[in-house]
């Protein structure tokens, strides 16, 4: 339940909410939208950035956070693996279980190849699980993917690569029949007709939903499909270092079990890392929606092995996360929440910007109302603005948000709080890394052959932020295809002598560049990740 100076400040958004019904806050002009972000978007905080130092992207800046793994070295600089012991030899090996490494395997194994997966908690325990609004793709009548790519392009600030945007767009409505024939729950009307809605910065409705659990809903599916395909799944276990072979091709991974803490080693034609996010990074002290094991490690083993970074200084604040109760902070509000009509208001009760911005715009414009313009409502942690729920029963009927976001309600409902009733207190959290490995359309990454990179890891697909809904389009996108094209390359490869040279040379690089300090990466689990061993 809510604070008494917080009920203070509920009655005063319950006293503007009449007025409020029917209004559509103005859109920002594109300069205030840029002077805004610079001065409240985590992005442009100086001090919160560091130089890389050695490597493919050497002299550009990245999280502090992020730059202190690119600095440490491998654990194969201490511990021994003898990698003529070969426990598991694959055409695909995809390093990741959530929806871009299932989504991989099960079209690579759909083509034929010998693939397995390896994943460092269980399967299905990915971003792509915590995912609720939904999934983007222009297949309506009003629509189109050229439409979808110019509402992409411009909310990645026309940053995104043209050739992955392309591919994203166009792709999309296949994903959505894909995932379809996989007996994906998609909201349908009683026509069958599959339901849209808007997501910030969407020109049309093309939000595709399972109710608010849809990463779920996918998850469920996709891993139900590798295992119905008898798909190998390596769980708790991690891989915590590509191999090469003499050509400099990658040739698989070492391994690591997580519970008995053995190396093992995966030789294998093509390589798919598909490992994710980094929240649990906790970059600047935010709080996270990601998962227990987002921790940027493909970031780190494809770096490592020489694969440039693409956009590593840009990462996804999502605007509402949960402020309170503290027991959930930073949780996931989705954004289905706003294109069912909640509106975002400050402690007086004011709307103080459009709620469907952009993310980066939004997150930026909450972040400045608690703190330059002192109009946030104070919690025991923090402080966060109102969004107003109780107008998507007014503006959609009694019971939508039961219909519609039920996970959501069921959250609140067991903090006391109502949220049909009452509105709920949000915050931005950290969501997503814009940024990732740079690959080609085609997935491979250009320096390594045979390394292809999938789903979050991935950087350029978006720019430099990205709409709600095309996460969950690029891991089926992005995974289907790696999947796809490291089964067709698998057949003409032949691997050569294993190596682990570039460990060597990198902690040799690191030595020559003075860095010092730093401590073993990837990093595999957040640093309060309880040890057993
Ligand atoms: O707000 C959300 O439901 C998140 C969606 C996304 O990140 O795509």
């Amino acid at each position: 339940m809510f604070t008494p100076e917080m009920m203070e400040s509920v009655k005063k958004v319950e006293a503007t909410r009449d007025a409020r019904m029917g209004m559509e806050p103005r859109r920002m002009t594109a300069e205030e939208k840029d002077a805004l972000l610079k001065a409240f978007h985590p992005d442009y905080r100086e001090d919160a950035f560091d130089e890389i130092r050695i490597g493919p992207n050497k002299g550009e800046k990245a999280p502090k956070e992020l730059v202190r793994l690119l600095h440490s070295n491998s654990r194969l600089l201490t511990d021994d693996v003898d990698l003529n012991k070969i426990d598991y030899d694959v055409d695909v090996l995809v390093i990741g279980g959530g929806g871009a490494g299932a989504s991989a395997a099960i079209e690579a194994h759909e083509a034929g190849a010998d693939v397995m997966i390896v994943t460092k908690l269980r399967i299905g325990d990915a971003n792509t699980m915590m995912a609720e609004g939904g999934i983007q793709a222009a297949d309506k009548e009003n629509d189109s993917p050229v439409q979808h790519y110019l509402d992409a392009f411009g909310g990645g600030h026309f940053a995104a690569r043209p050739e992955l945007l392309r591919r994203l767009v166009m792709e999309a409505p296949d994903a959505i029949q894909w995932l379809n024939r996989l007996g994906v729950m998609f909201d349908k009307d009683p026509d069958g007709n599959m339901i849209t809605t808007h997501g910030g910065g969407t020109s049309r409705k093309r939000m595709h939903a399972c109710k608010d659990y849809s990463g779920a809903e996918i998850m469920r599916n996709l891993r139900d499909e590798v295992l119905d395909r008898k798909i190998p799944v390596v769980e708790f276990t991690s891989a915590v270092e590509l191999i090469k072979d003499d050509r400099g091709q990658a040739a698989g991974a070492v391994l690591l079990n997580m519970e008995t803490g053995d190396y093992l080693v995966a030789r294998a034609k093509t390589v798919i890392i598909a490992t994710g996010g980094a929240g649990r990074m906790h970059y600047q002290g935010f709080p996270t929606s990601n998962h227990y094991g987002a921790t940027a490690d493909g970031l780190i083993l494809g770096y490592r092995a020489g694969a440039p970074l693409l956009y590593q200084d840009t990462i996804q604040y999502h605007p509402t996360g949960v402020a309170y109760p503290s027991q959930i902070f930073g949780a996931l509000v989705t954004e289905k929440v706003r294109s069912l009509g909640a509106m975002l208001v400050n402690r007086e009760g004011e709307a103080f910007m459009h709620p469907l911005e952009t993310r980066d715009v939004s997150a930026a414009s909450i972040i400045r109302e608690c703190s330059e313009r002192g109009k946030g409502v104070t919690t025991p942690i923090g402080s966060g603005v109102w969004l107003d729920t109780p107008m998507i029963e007014r503006i959609g009927g009694e019971g939508t948000i039961e219909k519609r976001i039920p996970a959501m309600l069921r959250m609140y409902l067991n903090y006391g709080i109502d949220m049909r009733k009452l509105p709920i207190l949000v915050y931005p959290t950290l969501h997503y890394q814009n940024g990732g490995l740079e690959i080609g359309g085609d997935g491979f990454t250009k320096e390594i052959p045979n390394l292809l990179v999938a789903g979050e890891a991935v950087g350029g697909i978006h720019g430099r932020n990205r709409l709600m809904g095309n996460s969950l389009l690029d891991i089926i996108v992005f995974g289907r295809n790696a999947g796809k094209a490291a089964a067709a390359r698998a057949k003409d490869v032949r691997i050569g002598s294993m190596n682990t040279d570039h460990v060597r040379d990198y902690a040799r690089a690191l030595e020559q560049a003075g860095v010092e300090g730093g401590g073993v990466s990837p990093l595999l689990l957040p640093a309060y990740a309880r040890h057993e061993r």
